[in-house]
């Protein structure tokens, strides 16, 4: 049923980037819209949304528990929020396709509710950790059933009591964190979430902005329940790690000049930039304004010579999602770039550290996976045939490399590309690259 051809990629080698451009709407963000917007009082009016798949699989989830939302149409899209309390059970399993945090953030509010809900995916959200999630949320006191190596479908059984916990989270995940505040906003007395380093901050900054109280001291975040969300207007910036993939193309291609428009930099974000500054790229941030409580610049962004690094560990979480990209940079670069602490990279929608390292090792580039990052030496490096694994940002990453291989690159299985950026290969041709698509 949710089975799509292949689409394939074929990408000329060389060129390069330049104009200015406006990539897609923040994923993180889009998802928290519709969320909090559905739990808000009155009417969200949300501009920018993301029209990929991922939160499109939001948009119907809530639909389905009785929530009116209209659009997306370019990118606008109205909430008539239910409340709190106002959700209604779904009559079927929710599928969240391949998006983590779809299933991540709903166990958090499903588990709260007076109804019981199902939530299942697509075969890569499939395999994907989810006790990260149970695990907290079970001991707030809410029932959920996984399978036993802890993956979905999610039973979720709802009428329970929940409370409030202060809970040490292993890992540095916004997903998680977010989670468990959800189901704090229905818990008894306080939740609170520390986190070994902070993550992605949005549901806090989208909390406050709907007049919910949240406190934050360093990497902890509390919230109690009994408040409520105000509806509001959200303007969401275009998405760093959409634009990550420009902020490559165009440092590694020479000749390049590009400017990246309206871009979220809030600062749990851009660890691509620091990185990528670190290797020696030539980076601007023009006109920071503040949109609705979230960092916005314009980025622009001219080709350097890059060298390789060791990336600080401090700025694995604040660059998760780039890491594919980046390791394309460090191929191009001199020298060898290091990268550690990134074990989670194995866990996302494809296991990025042995995707990335087979494919570019296909490529004839000297990459070595670790079990928690990678050590890739640049060079001169070909053309080949790829395969995404199914994974957008894999898919993407390997677009991007042509603009510094010798040969064609042809990748395989990218409609998932959908799921983040639609529109990227238009948007792709129009900057420079060479680059077609064959269903
Ligand atoms: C996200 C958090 C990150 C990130 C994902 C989006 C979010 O995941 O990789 O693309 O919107 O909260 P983790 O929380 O698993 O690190």
């Amino acid at each position: 049923m949710h089975q799509q051809a292949n689409v394939r990629y074929r990408v000329s080698p060389g060129g390069k980037l330049s104009g200015a451009a406006r990539v897609p709407g923040d994923k993180s963000i889009s998802h928290r819209s519709i969320m909090l917007g559905s739990l808000a009082e009155g009417v969200t009016e949300v501009s920018g949304f993301l029209e990929g798949e991922d939160a499109l699989a939001t948009i119907n989830a809530f639909r389905a528990m009785g929530v009116r939302i209209d659009g997306p149409q370019d990118g606008r899209v109205t909430v008539h929020g239910v409340g709190l309390h106002g959700l209604q059970p779904p009559r079927e399993p929710i599928y969240c396709g391949n998006s983590g945090t779809s299933m991540r953030l709903l166990a958090g509010i499903l588990a709260a509710q007076r109804f019981d809900s199902v939530l299942t995916g697509d075969p890569s959200l499939t395999r994907r950790p989810m006790k990260r999630v149970v695990g907290p949320l079970s001991q707030m006191g809410a029932r959920i059933d996984a399978s036993e190596t802890g993956t979905c479908p999610l039973h979720i059984h709802g009428g329970q009591t929940l409370r409030g916990i202060a809970y040490q989270s292993p890992v540095a995940s916004a997903q998680v964190k977010s989670a468990i505040l959800l189901a704090g906003l229905y818990a008894e007395g306080r939740t609170c979430v520390t986190e070994p380093a902070v993550s992605r901050d949005h549901t806090e900054r989208m909390l406050a902005g709907m007049g919910y109280p949240v406190l934050r001291d360093g990497a902890t975040v509390c919230v109690e329940s009994g408040g409520s969300l105000r509806a509001t207007r959200i303007d969401v910036p275009a998405d760093i790690s959409s634009a990550a993939f420009f902020l490559v193309g165009a440092s590694i291609a020479e000749g390049s000049d590009l400017t990246l428009q309206h871009v979220g930099v809030n600062p749990t974000r851009t660890g691509v930039i620091d990185i990528l500054r670190l290797m020696g790229a030539d980076i601007e941030v023009l006109n920071p304004r503040e949109v609705g409580g979230e960092p916005v610049a314009d980025l622009r962004v001219r080709s350097a010579k890059l060298k390789g690094v060791r990336i600080p560990e401090e700025l694995v979480p604040l660059a998760i999602d780039e890491f594919p990209v980046l390791f394309v940079a460090a191929a191009c670069a001199e020298g060898e770039t290091v990268l550690t602490g990134a074990e989670e990279l194995r866990v996302k929608e494809s296991d990025r550290i042995a995707v990335m390292a087979e494919g570019l090792r296909s490529l004839g580039v000297d990459a070595e996976p670790l079990p928690d990052g990678m050590r890739i030496r640049g060079g001169r490096f070909g053309g080949g045939h790829i395969h995404s694994r199914s994974d957008h940002r894999i898919a993407m990453s390997f677009t991007i490399a042509a603009l510094r291989a010798e040969g064609e690159i042809v990748i395989d299985d990218c409609a998932n590309v959908n799921t983040s950026f639609p529109g990227f290969v238009s948007l792709s041709q129009s900057l420079g690259l060479n680059v077609r698509i064959e269903a």
